[in-house]
């Protein structure tokens, strides 16, 4: 294991259950991985249950509890390896990789924050939340998801102190019918943030980082891209940077400042 703790680290499943529609949320017995994890890495799951399957699986997580030794993911079924890990019972075991990637940076003398979490972009933002709340950065929300049954967190965001839950859904099943993107303006017209954290469709976070550009304000993304290993060694999670380099996803992300990114 390196200094930064990044290793293979063998995991039992503690809980497994649905979340939301579509939405599972797991609990991993991983102490190790619990101490080391900071918010906005993530861990490279393999995931058993059909040997032709090399891949991991990369997931961000919303909660690390070292004194519990647990890392609760939530994330959404949406594949083959997605679909094996909703099928994991208490008490299966596997390996996950990590911590992987950068953590979400604490600005320096950031006062008040705004949180944009559009889909399963809900997963790394819990976790940015319980990081501001821990610094004492005050902090708003925007929730959004297609419709209310893929909500998930809104009560774990106000449980954890945010000032103002903003929902949307794309079908106007939950709070207000739109996009991430028509309540965070609102929310920039109002409050003085110092920062904006985001993650969801590249396509929302691209406009998250272009309404936090037009009004001057540090804007932190998440990006995702497909991953071989998780840890910059073979080369497919590229980003495209504005200066026309290439950042790799896995090792100098996920998170980017959103200026830098060639959107
Ligand atoms: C750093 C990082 C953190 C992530 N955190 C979470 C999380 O917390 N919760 C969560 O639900 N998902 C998260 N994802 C996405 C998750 O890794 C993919 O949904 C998963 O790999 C799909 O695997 P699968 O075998 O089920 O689906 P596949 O059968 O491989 O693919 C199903 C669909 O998902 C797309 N897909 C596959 N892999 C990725 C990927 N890496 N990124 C984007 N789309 C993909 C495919 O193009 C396809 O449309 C994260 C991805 C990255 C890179
Ligand atoms: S996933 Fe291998 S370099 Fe990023």
């Amino acid at each position: 294991m390196s200094a930064s703790g990044l290793g293979v680290h063998e995991f039992e499943v503690v809980s497994n259950e649905p979340a939301a529609d579509g939405l599972m949320r797991i609990v991993l017995s991983a102490p190790e991985l619990a101490s080391a994890i900071k918010p906005g890495q993530f861990v490279n799951v393999s995931v058993p249950g059909d040997a032709s399957q090399i891949l991991r699986v990369p997931l961000s997580f919303s909660c690390a509890d070292a004194a519990a030794g647990t890392v609760e993911i939530v994330y959404a079924v949406v594949g083959d390896g997605t679909r094996r890990l909703a099928a994991m019972a208490a008490r299966e075991t596997s390996t996950a990789v990590g911590p992987c990637g950068n953590p979400w940076p604490l600005v320096d003398g950031a006062r008040r924050a705004c949180v944009v979490a559009g889909g399963v972009g809900i997963t790394p933002i819990v976790a940015c939340a319980r990081m501001l709340a821990g610094a004492g950065v005050a902090f708003d929300a925007v929730v959004g998801a297609q419709t209310a049954g893929r909500l998930w967190g809104t009560d774990v965001l106000e449980g954890l102190g945010a000032g103002v839950v903003s929902v949307t859904t794309d079908d106007g099943t939950a709070g207000r019918a739109g996009f991430t993107t028509d309540a965070l303006a609102d929310l920039l017209a109002a409050n003085n943030y110092d920062v904006v954290y985001t993650c969801g469709p590249e396509v929302m976070m691209a406009g998250v980082a272009r309404l936090c550009h037009e009004v001057g304000v540090a804007c932190m993304v998440s990006m995702e891209r497909m991953m071989c290993c998780g840890f910059g060694a073979c080369g497919t999670c590229n980003v495209a940077m504005v200066d026309g380099t290439y950042k790799s996803c896995c090792k100098d992300g996920p998170v980017f400042d959103a200026e830098e990114v060639a959107w």
